[in-house]
């Protein structure tokens, strides 16, 4: 069996605007294997959102998929019909979306919500796929079932509604589950809890995820992989211990170094001055260039590619590619 369950290759994703026709999304190279969670990285605006919806091609109509290539399963999803494209998704591959509230219609049970989902892929008697429904909702780790399937959105909490969402998403048993986010909007014990049921479910369910996440206290508890985003391009990528003990580019070192510690003797907390530029005003060169510490004029004109650093990690940026030529890392 082939180790890859997803690659993406080159893909990019434009936004027509006001202003003109920009990418949101760039260049964009990903794999995931198969059982593996992976973690897509970045602050609010990267590009998260646009790359995991053109996987499931759910960008809106004023935005289009330009290059690139979705194999999943060895098959290009780009190159499947409308048809096709609607059995994979919700079937082969899950997604959960980065608000539940709205991802979850208000006037259902949360149960018969989950019972249309089954039924959507799989025609069965209504009886069998509420009893299937149940046992989602114990798989995910809900105590009385039958009591919250009855129950409608507004009356569950936040992780509630969550665990939820992971049920209907695991209805048809799929290969890779999309995660936009799960875990932004519920405080930190839920949080590890629902980190800790995905992790679970990819053993029992033998399912890859990728997950996107602004948090890299996330990165650090689940992924095997992290790819790390910044104004729709890939920064740097590799397996999530080379890329926490020995950072390569300025932007993962700068989120990184953001993380609040208890044991900084001053009490500040670092972060990287200035914000992700919008897609209409991308700076010349390396995207990154404007809040690098270490930029310089080769940093402004030129933009770096991705190449594979002394540390194990791929990353894009001149001075990184410098060090690896030196033989130097870090
Ligand atoms: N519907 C849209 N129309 C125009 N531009 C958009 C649209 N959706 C997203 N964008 C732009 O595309 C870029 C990437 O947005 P995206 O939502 O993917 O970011 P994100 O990394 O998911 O951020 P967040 O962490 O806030 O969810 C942003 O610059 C955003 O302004
Ligand atoms: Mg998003």
């Amino acid at each position: 069996m082939e180790k890859e369950l997803l690659r993406i290759s080159d893909l990019t994703t434009q936004f027509k605007t006001d202003q003109g026709v920009f990418p949101a999304v760039s260049e964009l190279s990903l794999t995931v294997g198969r059982r593996e969670i992976v973690c897509v990285v970045g602050e609010s605006g990267s590009g998260k959102t646009v790359a995991s919806l053109s996987v499931m091609q759910l960008i809106p109509s004023f935005a289009s998929i330009t290059s690139g290539e979705i194999c999943f399963e060895g098959s290009d999803l780009l190159k499947q019909n409308k048809k096709k494209i609607n059995e994979i998704r919700g079937g082969k591959i899950a997604m959960i979306f980065q608000d539940p509230m709205v991802a979850l219609d208000p006037v259902f049970t949360c149960g018969s919500q989950i019972v249309e989902a089954i039924l959507m892929h799989d025609r069965q008697p209504r009886k069998q796929a509420r009893e299937k429904a149940l046992d989602l909702l114990q798989r995910v780790g809900i105590a009385h079932p039958e009591r919250v399937f009855d129950s409608y959105p507004h009356e569950l909490s936040g992780g509630m509604c969550q665990r939820i969402m992971i049920a209907m998403a695991l209805s048809c048993n799929p290969k890779l589950l999309i995660a936009d986010e799960p875990t932004t909007a519920l405080d930190v014990t839920v949080q590890a809890q629902i980190l800790e049921l995905l992790k679970q479910l990819r053993d029992e369910m033998d399912m890859s995820i990728l997950l996107i996440t602004h948090d890299l206290g996330v990165v650090a508890e689940v992924a095997d992989r992290v790819a790390v985003m910044y104004a729709g391009k890939v920064m740097e990528e590799g397996d999530v211990r080379s890329v926490f003990k020995n950072p390569q580019h300025p932007y993962t070192q700068g989120l990184l170094r953001s993380i609040p510690h208890l044991d900084r003797k001053d009490g500040k907390l670092y972060s990287i001055s200035g914000s992700v530029p919008s897609i209409a005003s991308m700076p010349s060169g390396c995207r990154f260039h404007p809040r690098c510490p270490l930029a310089n004029d080769l940093c402004r004109q030129q933009e770096p590619g991705l190449i594979t650093s002394g540390a194990g990690t791929n990353v894009r940026c001149w001075k990184a590619e410098e060090q690896s030529k030196e033989g130097t890392v870090g």
